[in-house]
């Protein structure tokens, strides 16, 4: 293999009992035929593994390292020394997985903070708890402020496991399902126009219209190559072409696309007769209703589902009868993880003037302390070393988190028992400092 990153199992801080048990080696995703291909398409096999689905084939394998290619993703494997046991998964599997990619933020105000994606996270059962996933996060965090880097994000599998690692929840979506029958009407009329696609047209025109989204949305974070493919069809969740997937563009009034929806039928076997969302993108409020005038008109269909709907959404306003919509499964969505305060509190932008002195711990000693943030309300904050002065807030870095994208209120998490209100009045002031021109929502899942 050439040249590899290999960092010793010391640097991950994987227990070794002694010996020698792991060696971690950090590579760029590859295609097909580059020399290192095959422990790239190893490492594909073993997240598959790792988040119990299908064995994947060649093409599905060498479809995901093309697009990991373009994401230029870092991929982390951990690999055992030594012999394995007879007949086991041989020694050129990974038994832990983890990559990065890294992609602008949404920060409010169209400001944008490149971030560190962490995804792929995977230990094998028989090697879980042994510190694996904590020596490869503090590594891969370290490198990334290392690197300048003031924020990591992910999404999380469970509720469980990153908080201890200084992440917090920063947004949250819900699954909807939206009764399509004649209650279904909209106020207002359209204000563009809506036509039927090919799909395929999407390979070009979805990732321009989400630039449209991710300027205009706090919150959103650019978008892996993959999503392109899911929504034009060009890949299915099995890897395979989709060919039940349709799609319908948005034209703005003066005729350039700003939104898509790319949906699938769910079949004549499945009551009530559902259309799904494949993926929903509107660079506009008037792309987002017509979309949904759109979606509600599609006949011979009673219902249309959406994963990944916003929690606060304008569509329920938008209806004269809301309860069109049945909800459920509010959850969280994007963790955020600051890797320095001082960075991350200059790149945003304050709506409103104040003051707060911030005292932050950091239970990876990787940002803590103490700092002043005062904003004048318009363009400027002055993020200053305050060690020695008494804080207004005391929070852990996962809270700061939470509170960053303005989407969980400090007022909520001083209730909690969270964040420690030292002057009174100080988790208000928090909340609308830290308040954004919309509420967030990331359409991104990586
Ligand atoms: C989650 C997973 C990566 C953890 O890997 P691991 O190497 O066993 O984790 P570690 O041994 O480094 O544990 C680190 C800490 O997290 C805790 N932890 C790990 N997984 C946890 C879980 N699922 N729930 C609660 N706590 C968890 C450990 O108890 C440990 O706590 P401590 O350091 O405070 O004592 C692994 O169990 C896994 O692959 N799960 C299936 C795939 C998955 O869910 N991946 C996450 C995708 S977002």
């Amino acid at each position: 293999m050439a040249d590899p990153k290999v960092e010793t199992p010391e640097k991950i801080g994987v227990q070794n009992y002694g010996v020698q048990k792991y060696t971690v080696q950090r590579f760029p995703a590859v295609e097909h035929n580059h020399p290192d291909y095959h422990r790239s398409a190893a490492w594909v096999q073993a997240v598959s593994h790792g988040f119990h689905q299908h064995r994947r084939d060649d093409d599905y394998v060498a479809k995901t390292l093309t697009a990991y290619q373009a994401d230029k993703r870092e991929l982390t494997g951990v690999y055992v020394n030594g012999p394995v046991p007879r007949h086991a998964m041989g020694p050129e599997v990974p038994v832990a997985t983890y990559a990065t990619m890294r992609k602008p933020l949404n920060i409010g105000f169209g400001r944008q903070l490149e971030s560190n994606l962490v995804t792929s996270v995977t230990v094998r059962g028989t090697h879980r708890r042994n510190g694996i996933l904590r020596g490869m996060i503090t590594a891969d965090l370290e490198g990334a402020k290392d690197d300048g880097l003031a924020m990591a994000a992910l999404t999380a599998s469970e509720g469980t496991i990153y908080g201890r690692f200084g992440f917090g929840v920063a947004t949250f979506e819900r699954s909807i399902k939206v009764d399509t029958g004649p209650r279904f009407r909209l106020k207002g009329y359209m204000a563009g126009t809506v036509e039927v696609a090919d799909p395929a047209v999407l390979l070009e025109v979805a990732p321009t219209v989400f630039d449209q989204v991710q300027r205009v949305t706090p919150g959103s974070i650019g978008r892996q190559e993959y999503y392109r493919l899911l929504a034009s069809g060009s890949i299915g969740h099995d890897g395979k072409p989709d060919t039940a997937v349709r799609c319908a563009l948005h034209y703005s009034e003066s005729g350039v696309p700003d939104g898509y929806v790319s949906y699938r039928f769910k079949g004549w076997d499945s009551k009530p007769y559902t259309m799904e969302i494949v993926d929903l993108v509107a660079g506009s409020n008037a792309a987002y209703l017509d979309l949904w005038r759109f979606l509600g008109s599609i006949d011979l269909v009673d219902q249309v589902t959406w994963a990944e709907a916003p929690v606060d959404d304008p569509l329920g306003w938008a209806l004269e009868d809301p309860r069109c919509i049945d909800a459920s499964e509010v959850r969280d969505m994007l963790w955020l993880r600051i890797l320095d305060v001082e960075e991350a509190l200059s790149a945003r932008k304050y709506a409103t003037p104040g003051r707060l002195v911030l005292e932050v711990s950091d239970p990876l000693g990787l940002a803590g302390g103490t700092w002043a943030l005062e904003s004048d309300g318009g363009t400027a904050a002055l993020v200053e070393d305050a060690s020695g002065l008494t804080p207004d807030l005391s929070l852990d870095i996962a809270d700061l988190a939470s509170i960053y994208l303005g989407a969980v209120s400090p007022v909520t998490l001083a209730a909690a028992g969270r964040v420690l209100e030292r002057s009174s009045g100080a988790a208000f002031a928090a909340q609308r400092l830290f308040a954004v021109e919309r509420p967030a929502h990331c359409l991104t899942h990586f």
